[in-house]
């Protein structure tokens, strides 16, 4: 075995107020599938990540929602924790970046730059909502372009001509919080200077740590001076005040980073290791941080020259990854690809999603598609008939012919050696995360082990007189090739191999045990351990996540490669009045309810709107009984664009509300309403 290394892995921190979708997974599982390689070689390996928890969007967010923002937090927390449980995620710690552990740290890290003069203030004018009484962040200015007019844009660039601008200079402009118009207000704020890091950056930024791509954007950086990092915002704000200055607060993407090291200080804490050795610049141990392509500048710029500044050691690596499509496009809405991450579990195996993003991940900053007909057709090919397959067709000879014991012998040693040597080619490609190859040669393999035993017809022998022996070593043959196989493949579907190991009667978490085969070792018995994926599931995945609309709204993911892009992200889900007006709402009568065959969540609804009768699938099936909703009133959306379903077209949506995913309660009018009123 190669030497033993300490390795401190984490991904990037989800925002606190927004539930997890299959985009954050990508790289969740992404992470995790590196960890767990890492464990099967032996190395020690550390997990540790938080919720993003500050700022001004989680802030407005738990005021919209009547709560603290800590209740919001915590009642995230809880959700997002599911989530990463059900998906699998061996996480060793999962925190708060709104913890005294990460205060600490942040103060500490904070001293050092202050100390290491890379700290300094000075006034700036800023756009101030003089109705709500705070400062605005640039997404929450709108106004119109002053490059070409446009309406309506945001405080740092135009999505119209693209153009970017401080948001002074944009004409006619409004807070987006109030509506009110902005004045011009000082404050003094706190810098960080990054041009004092450059040449150290550089030093770092050719080390090794990164990929050539991101390298190279940071090269291009460098090409011109590092302006000053604004690391302070006024209260009112979500986050930690800045020692000596209760008025201001460190802006979060200060303080968030500053969260991996928190989370690990509390593994450190239970389990008695010591933190300092990991964080001193020295340090022999490694930090490996997975993070999207959005958020490039933020760790490969502001945190290594933060952790510089304050004396402590800087990545080993920064990974990188492209964005998650969903059939070739962004994941949408209306399209029912903004798929969250509990909306798949409810159907489907967490093992699939893992597979599929495994087959399709390498290196580089590629962006990763899951198209849904490919995912389908590969998982039932690989995993179910390749893999599990070979498991199933030997296990019931074991089982009647030896008792449930494998033989004592293979009956070809040279092919299971040719097996085992795919190993350091396979940990190679996992290593350098390019799991798509390792995947590639693993099913390779599947293909030469299914091979055998379609040449060596194990069921045929079996009716023979006299052939047990054979059938037994065949079958044990079959057995100890799926054990090669599951064992590189646990870092990537754990729950199966978690499954197999049970049959196999062995761990399957060392990958240095198939050096040697299982032989004249008892199995258990053999349970089925992964069904095929069903087009309904997909069906019923897609229509619960337009559904989901109606009652919650996740937050956009941008794809950013500067700061100021990327604190888009920290945008509300607010909307202008103009766009709340193109919703148009209409009184309906329900004329007509009745189940859908095939689709155990919806009704179908005829609803009157005085000038038209429409048909809508409604997602309230088993909480109202048919019959009882006919001729009773409910206020639907008009000119929601027709969706083709399965069971027929749905020409709008009626309005229902709900506790996330809870009983719906349909929305109607007072009394004397009457079909197709507008509704505003
Ligand atoms: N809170 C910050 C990260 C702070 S790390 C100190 C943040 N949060 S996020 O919730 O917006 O994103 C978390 C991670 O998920 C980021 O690495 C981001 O790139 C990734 N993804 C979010 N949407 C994604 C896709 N659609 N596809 C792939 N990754 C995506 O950024
Ligand atoms: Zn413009």
């Amino acid at each position: 075995m190669t030497d033993k290394r300490r390795i401190l892995v984490t991904a990037a921190l989800p925002y606190a107020n927004g539930s997890i979708h299959l985009g954050h997974m990508l790289e969740y599982i992404q992470t995790d599938i590196w960890a767990r390689f890492q464990r099967a070689r032996g190395h020690e390996v550390w997990f540790a990540w938080a919720d993003d928890a500050h700022g001004t969007p989680i802030m407005l967010h738990a005021e919209k929602q009547g709560k603290t923002p800590e209740a919001l937090i915590e009642a995230m927390h809880a959700e997002h924790l599911r989530d990463f449980d059900d998906f699998g995620l061996s996480y060793d710690n999962f925190a708060s970046t709104h913890s005294e552990t990460n205060r600490g740290l942040v103060e500490r890290i904070w001293q050092g730059l202050n100390d290491g003069g890379a700290v300094s203030s000075r006034e700036i004018e800023q756009f101030f909502d003089p109705e709500r009484g705070m400062f605005l962040p640039d997404r929450f200015i709108r106004g119109s372009c002053p490059k070409c007019g446009a309406e309506d844009q945001y405080g740092d660039s135009c999505e119209v001509c693209g153009a970017t601008y401080n948001p002074t200079e944009l004409v006619e402009p409004r807070s987006v919080i109030s509506g009110a118009r902005p004045i011009m207000k000082t404050t003094e704020h706190f810098f960080v200077t990054l041009e004092k890091f450059r040449d150290s950056l550089k030093g770092w930024v050719r080390s090794g740590a990164l990929q050539d791509e991101v390298a190279n954007k940071l090269e291009e950086w460098f090409g011109e001076r590092l302006r000053d990092w604004d690391v302070t915002r006024d209260a009112p704000y979500f986050g930690f005040a800045i020692p000596g200055h209760p008025d201001k607060f460190f802006y979060v993407w200060l303080d968030a980073p500053v969260g991996y090291l928190a989370s690990f200080a509390e593994i450190c804490q239970r389990e008695g290791l010591d933190f300092e050795e990991w964080v001193r610049p020295d340090s022999p141990t490694e930090m490996h941080h997975f993070i999207g392509k959005d958020i490039i500048y933020f760790h490969c710029l502001f945190w290594p020259a933060m952790l510089e500044g304050a004396g402590l050691r800087r990545p080993t690596a920064v990974h990188a990854h492209g964005f998650l499509t969903v059939n070739g496009a962004k994941m949408s809405k209306s399209r029912g690809t903004f798929i969250k991450a509990r909306t798949w579990l409810d159907e489907l195996h967490p093992d699939t999603l893992r597979y599929y993003f495994a087959a399709k991940l390498g290196s580089g900053l590629a962006d990763i598609d899951l198209n849904l007909d490919d995912f389908r057709a590969r998982v039932n090919a690989d995993l179910v008939g390749k893999l599990v397959n070979i498991a199933s067709r030997s296990a019931g000879f074991i089982q009647k012919l030896g008792d449930g014991r494998l033989a004592a012998a293979l009956p070809d040693p040279d092919l299971y050696q040719r097996f085992v040597d795919s190993h350091e080619a396979i940990a190679a490609d996992f290593e350098s995360r390019n799991y798509q190859f390792a995947i590639r040669r693993i099913m390779a393999l599947a293909d030469e082990a299914n091979r055998y035993i379609d040449e060596h017809k194990p069921w045929v022998l079996a009716k023979e007189e006299g052939k047990s022996a054979d059938v037994l070593a065949v079958c044990t043959q079959g057995i100890n090739l799926f054990r090669v196989m599951m064992t590189w493949l646990a870092p990537v579907i754990p729950r199966t191999a978690a499954a197999a190991a049970e049959f196999l009667n062995t761990s399957l978490d060392d990958f240095d045990a198939i050096g040697e085969p299982l032989l004249d070792h008892a199995l258990n018995k053999f349970k089925p351990l992964l069904r095929r994926v069903e087009p309904e599931q997909i069906e019923r995945v897609l229509t619960a996540s337009r559904e989901s609309l109606a009652a919650t709204s996740a937050p956009a993911t941008a794809a950013a490669e500067t700061p100021a892009k990327a604190a888009a992200k920290e945008e509300t889900d607010m909307i202008e009045f103009p766009e709340f007006a193109r919703v148009d709402l209409r009184v309906a009568r329900i004329v007509k309810a009745e189940e859908v065959e095939g689709a155990d969540k919806l009704l179908r609804l005829e609803l009157d709107i005085g000038t038209e009768t429409r048909q809508v699938f409604a997602g309230i099936r088993g909480h109202y009984d048919p019959a009882e909703l006919e001729g009773r009133l409910t206020v639907m959306v008009a000119n929601l664009a027709p969706r083709k379903m399965r069971f027929g077209l749905s020409e709008g949506m009626v309005l229902a509300a709900s506790e996330d995913g809870g009983k719906p309660y349909l929305l109607s009018p007072d009394s004397g309403a009457s079909p197709g009123m507008k509704v505003s």
